[in-house]
């Protein structure tokens, strides 16, 4: 049974019908499209549109749909366009004409995106909480391993030693940022657009307010118009998504590198990695190298979803369905990603002979450089001579710190017998000890930090706000 249209209208191409029916994905909003239904029905009554009466009676059978889908007994029918439609029609058959009140000064319009507003609602904690996960585990791994040295890399080659501890923090900060994201942007999301009718608003004395704190939004829509075809948070999710994507596709490829032969420098728990079906000697970082993978759809999605909104007149249009199901998958992709990663980074295992073989001498040329301008050497002159050392140690197959005195003496007089100290990875590392360097104090305050931030957040949580 359709709810729209005279009983005597034309039926529709099936070919059609398939294309325009969204209840294969949105079947997924059924607790948020019964939620809003019940406070919808509440509401009309507090209006004086329904009796208490009539109330209770599609409240009650409302809870009675919603059993039938929890245990999967609703029988969907192939004219049910969307999900709306179809608990309603099923109203309609479990209490009868009364049924027929409930969409009084409702729209589709305002109905769906009060549903899908509700839905990201409940997601955005989870996603919270997940990311905050995968930080405690590389936490967790800095502070086991707070001392252990490597080297860090610019344009994937040796740069300065740094603190494996400050490379995984650095993941670290990037996940809290998106955290950060999902905070701010949880206010514009927990708007209520219920209320706005098709477009211009309900003509009955519904109060808005009562509504959107029974529904948990912290603030109503000022424009109906813009409220039924604003999908500004589901561009927002998106891009969230997107970004984490890339955040943890980025730690995937450290990582990927990282477990390689060549580098040894981490080891991955057996359980992520597969085996090959012909070489018995491998196991393949498959959950990184999809964790790496996965941020091509996210990103897809979000550019897919703003072409959709572009070029899209004012109001509500067909085009508008096409935003649930970017939005499922991404939810999906990330709760996927999020319960794996977590696990895979509290297992994984620092090599650290590995990387203290890799701290070879060259990457000390900048102490040296530096060891020169503590002399009061401009550090432009300063790097010229340390170049020419450095080849000149290459030339001679000999490390920086076996070149003789004499040698370094020739390059520049301002060379002692302290600059051997200079070239200690460990002394290197401790020099930066500045707030953000990888000095040990300065990582372990960056832990700190970070963790005043888990506190801070759970405080400020969007869901302690007052209403707007
Ligand atoms: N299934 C529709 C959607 O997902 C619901 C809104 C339909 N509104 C309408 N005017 N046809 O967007």
């Amino acid at each position: 049974m359709r709810l729209w249209g005279a009983s005597t209208s034309r039926s529709l191409d099936p070919a059609f019908e398939r294309l325009n029916a969204s209840l294969p994905f949105d079947r997924r909003l059924y607790p948020q499209d019964i939620r809003g239904s019940i406070a919808w029905a509440r509401a009309l009554a507090r209006a004086g549109l329904l009796t208490l009466g009539e109330c209770d009676a599609i409240v009650t059978g409302l809870d009675a749909v919603k059993a039938e889908l929890d245990a999967g007994a609703f029988v969907f029918q192939f004219t049910d366009e969307d999900i709306h439609t179809a608990i309603e029609r099923r109203l309609m058959e479990c209490i009868g004409p009364v049924a027929g009140k409930l969409h009084t000064g409702r729209s589709r319009n305002d109905q769906v995106a009060t549903d899908l507003r509700l839905f990201l609602m409940e997601v955005w904690p989870q996603i919270d909480h997940r990311l905050r996960e995968l930080e405690e585990a590389l936490v967790a791994q800095a502070q086991a391993h707070i001392d252990l040295l490597m080297p860090g890399y610019t344009h994937l080659q040796r740069a300065q030693p740094i603190r494996y501890a400050h490379w995984c923090l650095a993941h670290a900060w990037a996940l809290e940022r998106d955290r950060e994201r999902l905070r701010e942007a949880y206010p514009r999301l927990a708007t209520l657009p219920l209320g706005s009718g098709a477009l211009s608003g309900t003509p009955f004395p519904i109060d808005r307010e009562g509504l959107a704190r029974e529904l948990g939004f912290l603030s109503i829509s000022h424009n109906s118009l813009d409220a039924v075809s604003d999908r500004d948070f589901v561009a927002e999710f998106l891009f969230i998504a997107a970004m984490i994507g890339v955040h943890l596709s980025r730690l995937a490829e450290d990582l990927i590198f990282f477990t390689s032969a060549e580098f040894g420098f981490i080891t991955l728990d057996p359980a992520y990695t597969t085996g090959s079906s012909l070489m018995p000697q491998k196991r393949n970082p498959d959950a990184l190298e999809l964790a790496r993978a996965k941020a091509g759809r996210l990103v897809g999605h979000l550019v897919g979803f703003l072409t959709v909104l572009k070029g899209l007149p004012s109001g509500y249009n067909k085009d508008l369905q096409e935003d649930k199901e970017p939005v499922f998958d991404a939810v999906d992709t990330l709760e996927m990603l999020l319960t794996v990663l977590p696990g895979l980074v509290r297992t994984m295992q620092p090599q650290p002979e590995r990387m203290r073989g890799a701290l070879e001498e060259t990457i000390l040329a900048t102490e040296l450089a530096d060891y020169l301008v503590r002399k009061g050497i401009p550090f432009r002159d300063a790097y010229r001579v340390v170049s020419e050392l450095v080849e000149e140690s290459l030339r001679e197959g000999r490390s920086l710190s076996a070149l003789p005195l004499e040698v370094m003496r020739r390059y520049h007089p301002a060379f002692d017998s302290d600059v051997y100290g200079a070239l200690d990875p460990e002394a290197a590392a401790e020099r930066r000890s500045i707030s953000g360097g990888t000095g040990r104090a300065a990582v372990e305050a960056q832990i700190r930090a970070l963790q005043a931030r888990w506190n801070r957040s759970l405080q400020a949580s969007p869901c302690s706000q007052e209403i707007k």
